[in-house]
């Protein structure tokens, strides 16, 4: 009777998803929600084309390869996916992931089969591996004895296999939860057997020593994947990745990040995040939550990006690395993942969604070149006086990722980024909307028969509405986030056009409506911005100046600066009700400031030796 119980108690969980912890709040899916015309669509639209433009069997040339298959005539990769190139195969799981996230959000049929040839493919791999004498399950460009040499710590060519692993696997992870395609479950649930096998032979200590090469987010993926199989096992097998070298620091909210590869660490951290909504345990919450506190406030630029040089510098160091090689992409892109996992387990707070905002609109929109068709990105976004994107120190030559020549990691999470800039804007429970990002969409609300239109220019204008289509009347909760920026006395709330009283709608909380909507309620919101200062977290005096969440930089063409130009702050004044261009003069000369994220084909500056009071 026991025995049967479990049983059947046991069939019951793996066939649902598990219950998680404090998680609050989900995501709509790709396809409920669309961008609107605006300056965001445009950096989808560029996205998209590169990956329907991309030739598959170039993608797939390692792969075969290194399956002992026909690479059928391909021409190889250059750049991070060149056959000699140690992690090459990196890139594949983003395309995977951003073709998934095409199909979803906007039901491209192309798309969809080239995630679905790609998998297929994949799969031909994995089964020849009795014939390239690899392990059941593996998949990868590169040969397993990789593996062995990190677990034996005698890698010598730089090689990161997990890291690029990782990948694969997030992107099978998406084309089977995306697509429903069955295929990638099972290519993915083989590979993540194989990691099984191969990791449960080493010893704790082996296992922390090899850790301490590049993996990705081992830890994060296989916790995905027991919240979606609910077997038990994938979990354990994350738990393997826990790093206590990075871990125990941050549990005891010690920060030694300092001299730490920066996006080494981010996606460990997520993983801890998922790892606390399918434990409880609430070491991995302290740790999630402790690294993104210590990044945000104490190694973080005002555009909401991180590193130099690709490390952490020592906290509140600001001013003192305005470099060239600062802010690279792949680490907001992984802040952001963080951001919201945790935000989705405290939703009562706004911090998390202002950060999301500064470092969305700031680092992320204007990561992609807006003058390349196929919507190139730059490695790192220079911060240095007189900096530009697109050129400096980048990898593989020292500009904008190209066609077939780079594949470096920010290559990858740009397309991520870019196919999926809908998925933070709307979350809900049972009974409520939360709308935390002012971006013009269009979001259907399958569950409740509910339609809501976003319409903005935000940030350039201030003022947001929401439009309810609902085919009948029913009670539920809006919920909008008040950003921290906003001026206190004049932020206001009007629902058909009544103002909503003051004290109800306070900067640094969630505006909360609950009624009986009907089709055709408006709720508009004037959120007032006001120039502000970011001041390096080190040295008052170098500061970045904002407008609301907006940060601007300034336009010095094509000359070069040797040091931050001095900046008199009383000078500033918007030039034009219309657009976000402002004037001032900073070192005696007229200068014009414009957004930050538009700052493209000239030098710019952002961190200023600032002057006098804001006007
Ligand atoms: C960095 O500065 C912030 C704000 O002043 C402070 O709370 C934090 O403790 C500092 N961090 C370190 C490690 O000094
Ligand atoms: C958020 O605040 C509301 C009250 O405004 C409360 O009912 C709810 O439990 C809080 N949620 C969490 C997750 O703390
Ligand atoms: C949504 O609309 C359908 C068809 O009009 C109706 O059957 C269903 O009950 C509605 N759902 C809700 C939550 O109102």
């Amino acid at each position: 009777m026991l025995f049967l119980k479990f049983v059947l108690l046991h069939s019951f969980v793996a066939a649902q998803h598990p219950k998680l912890v404090d998680v609050f709040t989900h995501p709509f899916d790709l396809a409920s929600v669309s961008l609107s015309d605006s300056r965001w669509i445009g950096n989808q639209n560029r996205a998209i084309s590169y990956i329907k433009f991309i030739d598959i069997e170039r993608l797939l040339y390692n792969f075969r390869a290194n399956h002992r298959l026909s690479t059928k005539g391909a021409t190889p990769n250059g750049g991070w996916d060149a056959p000699d190139f140690p992690f090459r195969t990196h890139m594949q799981g983003h395309f995977l992931t951003a073709w998934a996230h095409c199909y979803a959000s906007l039901g491209d049929t192309t798309c969809r089969d080239r995630a679905t040839y790609f998998v297929a493919e994949l799969a031909k791999c994995q089964a020849n591996n009795a014939a390239a004498g690899f392990g059941a399950g593996y998949l990868s460009g590169f040969p397993e004895s990789e593996f062995a040499a990190v677990e034996a710590r005698t890698l010598k060519n730089g090689n990161v296999p997990y890291y690029a692993i990782h990948k694969t696997m997030a992107g099978l992870l998406d084309v089977w939860h995306i697509l429903g395609d069955t295929k990638a479950r099972d290519v993915l649930l083989a590979f993540a057997g194989w990691v099984d096998t191969r990791t449960s032979k080493l010893s704790y200590n082996q296992m922390q020593s090899m850790l301490g090469t590049e993996f990705g987010g081992m830890n994060d993926i296989l916790t995905e994947i027991h919240q979606q199989t609910g077997d038990k096992r994938w979990l354990t097998v994350a738990q393997r990745f826990d790093h206590a070298a990075v871990f125990d620091p941050l549990a005891a909210n010690r920060d030694q990040l300092n001299g730490l590869h920066a996006n080494t660490q981010v996606p460990k951290w997520i993983g801890a995040a998922r790892e606390y909504q399918s434990t409880g345990n609430t070491r991995y919450r302290d740790i999630a939550r402790n690294a993104w506190r210590m990044t945000v406030q104490a190694h973080s630029y005002a555009i909401g990006a991180n590193s130099q040089a690709e490390h952490f510098r020592p906290p509140n160091a600001t001013s003192q690395y305005l470099a060239k090689d600062t802010a690279e992409g792949c680490n907001t892109y992984n802040m952001l993942k963080l951001t919201r996992e945790l935000w989705r387990m405290d939703p009562n707070t706004t911090q998390y969604f202002d950060f999301y905002e500064r470092a969305l609109i700031n680092h992320m929109l204007g990561w992609q070149n807006p003058s390349d068709k196929h919507g190139h990105i730059t490695y790192f976004t220079s911060l240095n006086p007189g900096g530009r994107r697109g050129v400096g120190p980048a990898w593989g030559g020292g500009t904008w990722s190209t066609d077939y020549n780079s594949f470096w990691c920010c290559q990858g999470t740009g397309l991520e980024t870019n196919t999926k800039l809908m998925d933070s804007i709307y979350f809900h429970d049972d009974d409520t909307l939360f709308v935390n990002l002012f971006i013009p969409s269009v979001l259907r609300w399958k569950e409740r028969n509910v339609t809501v239109q976003q319409t903005t220019s935000f940030p350039v204008q201030d003022t947001i509405s929401l439009v309810v289509q609902t085919q009948q009347e029913s009670s539920w909760e809006l919920r909008v986030r008040i950003p921290a920026w906003t001026s206190g006395a004049a932020v206001e709330v009007k629902i058909n056009g009544e103002k909503v009283a003051a004290g109800n709608v306070t900067p640094g909380t969630y505006f909360s409506v609950t009624r009986n909507w009907k089709s055709g309620d408006e709720v508009e919101l004037q959120l007032p911005m006001k120039l502000g200062l970011v001041p390096a977290n080190d040295k008052p005096e170098i500061a970045a100046v904002t407008y609301g969440p907006v940060v601007l930089s300034g336009n010095y063409g094509n000359s070069g600066l040797s040091s931050a130009p001095t900046l008199s702050l009383g000078s500033l004044r918007r030039v034009n009700p219309s657009s976000l261009e402002f004037t001032g003069t900073a070192s005696g000369k007229d200068v014009k400031l414009g957004p930050f994220f538009d700052a493209h084909g000239f030098n710019y500056n952002v961190y200023w030796a600032v002057n006098g009071k804001l006007p």
